[in-house]
């Protein structure tokens, strides 16, 4: 039964109809949200929160009112934090406190995950059923496109995640898997129509940022009213998507040494989602079934499946050399770098990682399989 794992046929791994509206008992919270781009813009942001009252979250009563929340929250942490490009280490406890305890009671991290900026940040815009973004980060359309292509990509997953409740099928589900990872690469194509390097590099990508491997922040933020001591916290990432995370269970590939980053994104996924991904992993290994049956169409499907992941994965990695490695590189060699941020996060990425070293290291491991069963 796959409601357990909290997703559905249509949208999978996002949040279906996620709210706009909390009680008005929360208006603040919104109307700083609402306004992020223009209140960091103008350097407004952190003054307001500073006067912040600090609200219980008492009167959320349902999930879709909890994820509101710490989207909410979450955004407005992310401003707080890197207004300007520099890095406030502490959170005030009119911010810090109720993210802590909306977290606590979804089971998420108190920062902006992948779970809030790309599966709970939609909205539909109009009667055309196209999908706009309920908070907004500085760069404009770019911030737009990011997260909305990112949305695209996950929702394209949904088919072959539902199928992997059912392996009565196991060579279509292969197929089906092999065709969501097909879409969601068509899907991620619309990258290079709506986000522009330049603004994704220089404007947008610090307040996806976290403080936890990255050097302008090495110790951490404070949780005013939390806890004593600062705490250290990924920053948001695909890495955090399920989606892949399930498909490279399912189809047995571990990733040895990068477990240990991977693995610890899991932290940051509703924890439903992660139970699925957890399942996946102790089911009998698929692959050893397949190689038992030695049935040449079931591995072929199992083949096409690896092929299309190393596809994908293929796929991400000259996306990221277009929007990190070079805006990077010249961001550098023009003397500019952004806002004193430097050369920090040319190497790293929003999730922490030694970016290229750690996504090439991942897609040899899918290689490392592809086409070994027969
Ligand atoms: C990981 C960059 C879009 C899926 C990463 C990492 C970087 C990165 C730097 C390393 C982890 C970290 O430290 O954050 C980008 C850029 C994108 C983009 C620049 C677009 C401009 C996407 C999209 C997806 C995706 C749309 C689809 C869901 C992943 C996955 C990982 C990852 C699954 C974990 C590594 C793996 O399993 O191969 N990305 N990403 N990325 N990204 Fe992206
Ligand atoms: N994880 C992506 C990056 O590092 C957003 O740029």
């Amino acid at each position: 039964d796959f409601d357990v794992f909290d997703i559905s046929e249509e949208f999978g791994f996002l949040l279906e109809e996620p709210l706009t509206h909390l009680p008005d008992y929360y208006q603040v919270w919104l109307d700083l949200a609402n306004n992020l781009t223009h209140l960091i813009e103008s350097r407004k942001l952190r003054d307001l929160v500073d006067k912040m009252p600090v609200l219980s979250p008492d009167l959320l009563s349902n999930h879709r009112e909890l994820r509101l929340a710490h989207l909410a929250l979450g955004f407005i942490s992310m401003g707080y934090v890197w207004q300007e490009g520099q890095h406030a280490p502490i959170l005030p406890k009119a911010l810090a406190l109720p993210f802590w305890l909306v977290s606590r009671r979804l089971g998420l991290p108190p920062i902006l995950t992948y779970a809030d900026s790309v599966l709970a940040n939609w909205k539909l815009k109009d009667t055309t059923g196209n999908m706009d973004l309920i908070f907004s980060f500085p760069g404009g359309d770019t911030c737009r496109g990011f997260f909305i292509v990112s949305l695209l990509v996950e929702m394209a997953a949904s088919p072959g995640i539902m199928v992997i409740s059912d392996l009565t099928g196991i060579k279509n589900g292969l197929i089906k898997v092999t065709q969501s990872l097909k879409k969601m690469k068509e899907n991620f194509k619309f990258m290079h129509n709506h986000v522009e390097p330049a603004a994704f590099h220089g404007k947008l990508r610090i307040f996806v940022s976290g403080w936890r491997d990255n050097p302008m922040l090495p110790r951490g933020v404070l949780y005013e009213g939390v806890s004593d001591e600062p705490i250290l916290l990924s920053g948001g990432s695909a890495a955090q998507s399920s989606a892949i995370q399930c498909f490279d269970a399912l189809l047995c590939i571990q990733h040895e040494e990068e477990t240990a980053f991977l693995t610890r994104m899991r932290d940051y996924m509703p924890p439903a989602h992660r139970q699925l991904i957890e399942t996946l992993s102790v089911c009998p290994p698929l692959r050893d079934f397949i190689l038992s049956c030695s049935n040449s169409d079931l591995c072929q499907a199992y083949n096409s499946c690896v092929s299309a992941l190393v596809d994908l994965r293929n796929y991400h990695l000259n996306t990221v050399t277009k929007y990190v490695i070079i805006p990077g590189n010249h961001a550098q060699s023009v003397g500019c770098p952004f806002r004193g941020v430097g050369t920090a996060l040319n190497t790293t990425g929003t999730g922490g990682s030694n970016l290229m070293v750690f996504l090439k290291s991942v897609r040899d491991l899918d290689r490392a399989v592809e086409g070994d069963i027969y």
